[in-house]
């Protein structure tokens, strides 16, 4: 088998995150992963890598490369005086009310060049692969114009044009707000976006998936599967920010339709569980946004985990909800406050997230046939990257089999 490998990360302990391996973690001690062509071609014991290249991690843990698959990390301007509002007892729905939140956002999206808007977001995406992150989703809904939405999305496609090694998914969240030209007229801006963004985003190939934003401050649940509809038809995947702030029903909506992932998710009823359970639809923690908004509603933890949902973790970086650019943050937050345990912290940000993007097929575990994405860190369990904060214990960042940090 070594014939065939380029090069070889040897004496390492694995957290495959493999469910077909069955200790915690999924991990194999003393292993070796063999590289070619930038996928993981073999994953043997130490001792039977053989080959001119090898790298020695000296026993050091292995992850596969985490992924972030909810951030809204291209945005104009800054919202931390926002914050302070909201700090002084202003609650975020009445901020959003009177012109502030995500139209505040919009304003200053709206005024900045798809490079400006890049190279803003830059510092952001390059805190998230300086932890680990290699795969990351991106999401419009800042723009609310066709224009101005394919301006966003054109952005996130830079960071991969000056090289940065990090893959992105993208998602129209253009039913993010209703824009002000369309105040009092949100199914005319409905319509627009299934009849003109939609197909143009498909037409530039910039889009992966059509997130939505279902809320009685957004859109209802009749608006948002009209768009669901629309999307699935020309064949994207479709998600949803839903239940976050109030119960509308959204998930169970969203999953009756096949929807990849349902998140935020604090006000859940049952029937939205046993939907997502019965269509397989991933449940994304935003412990992020529950943090800074001070919320005192979680997401039904226990009930998800009984009903088997898919939990993944990420960060929803964004200006106003989720100013914070750490994945490993938001799965220290998702065990101190939403309960999950560790090891079902880092099944989020890998497995499960790769599953919430349908990116599965080439991330999320450490397994024979998936790109070679992964991370040595200097750790002595895996639990002390979910843990330990404010020290960095990433070793090396290897990205398709080239080591990018480290
Ligand atoms: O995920 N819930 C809606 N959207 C974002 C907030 C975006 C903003 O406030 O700018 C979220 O929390
Ligand atoms: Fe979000």
């Amino acid at each position: 088998m070594s014939h065939q490998v380029d090069c070889w990360w040897t004496n390492a302990r694995l957290a495959t995150m493999d469910p077909a391996v069955a200790q915690a973690y999924g991990a194999l001690e003393n292993h070796a992963i063999g590289v070619s062509d930038g996928n993981i071609v073999a994953i043997v014991p130490s001792t039977v890598a053989r080959g001119q290249k090898l790298v020695d991690v000296g026993g050091r843990w292995i992850t596969p490369g985490l992924i972030d698959c909810h951030t809204h990390l291209i945005y104009g301007g800054n919202r931390s005086l926002e914050w302070e509002m909201r700090l002084n007892g202003v609650p975020y729905a009445e901020i959003a009310r009177t012109g502030g939140g995500i139209l505040n956002t919009v304003r200053a999206t709206r005024e900045s060049s798809s490079d400006e808007l890049a190279a803003k977001a830059l510092p952001r995406v390059r805190a998230l692969m300086a932890e680990g992150v290699v795969l990351v989703e991106i999401k419009s809904g800042y723009g609310l114009t066709t224009d101005n939405e394919l301006k966003m999305l054109c952005a996130a496609e830079r960071f991969v044009h000056w090289n940065e090694r990090i893959a992105i998914s993208r998602s129209l969240l253009a039913a993010h707000a209703v824009p002000p030209e369309f105040a009092g007229r949100a199914d005319d801006y409905v319509e627009l976006i299934i009849s003109d963004m939609i197909p143009q985003c498909i037409e530039h190939k910039v889009v992966d998936a059509v997130d939505v934003f279902c809320e009685s401050i957004a859109f209802s649940v009749p608006q948002c599967e009209r768009i669901w509809r629309a999307a699935k038809q020309h064949g994207l995947g479709i998600k949803g920010h839903v239940e976050q702030l109030s119960n509308q029903h959204g998930a169970a909506a969203l999953a009756r339709l096949g929807g990849w992932s349902a998140d935020h998710l604090e006000y859940l009823d049952d029937d939205g569980v046993q939907a997502m359970a019965k269509a397989g639809t991933v449940a994304v923690l935003l412990p992020g946004a529950f943090y800074f908004l001070r919320e005192k509603q979680k997401p039904p933890v226990e009930k998800l985990r009984l009903a088997g949902v898919p939990m993944a973790v990420a960060t929803d970086l964004n200006p106003g909800t989720s100013p914070f650019a750490s994945l490993r943050l938001a799965m220290n937050m998702a065990c101190v406050l939403f309960g999950l345990t560790p090891e079902e912290a880092l099944t989020g940000a890998t497995r499960h997230a790769a599953r919430a993007l349908r990116c599965e097929d080439r991330f999320g575990t450490l397994a024979v046939g998936k790109s070679a994405s992964f991370v040595v860190w200097d750790v002595e369990s895996p639990v002390e990257i979910v843990c330990a904060l404010g020290v960095n214990p990433m070793y090396q960042r290897v990205m398709h089999g080239e080591v990018t940090h480290g």
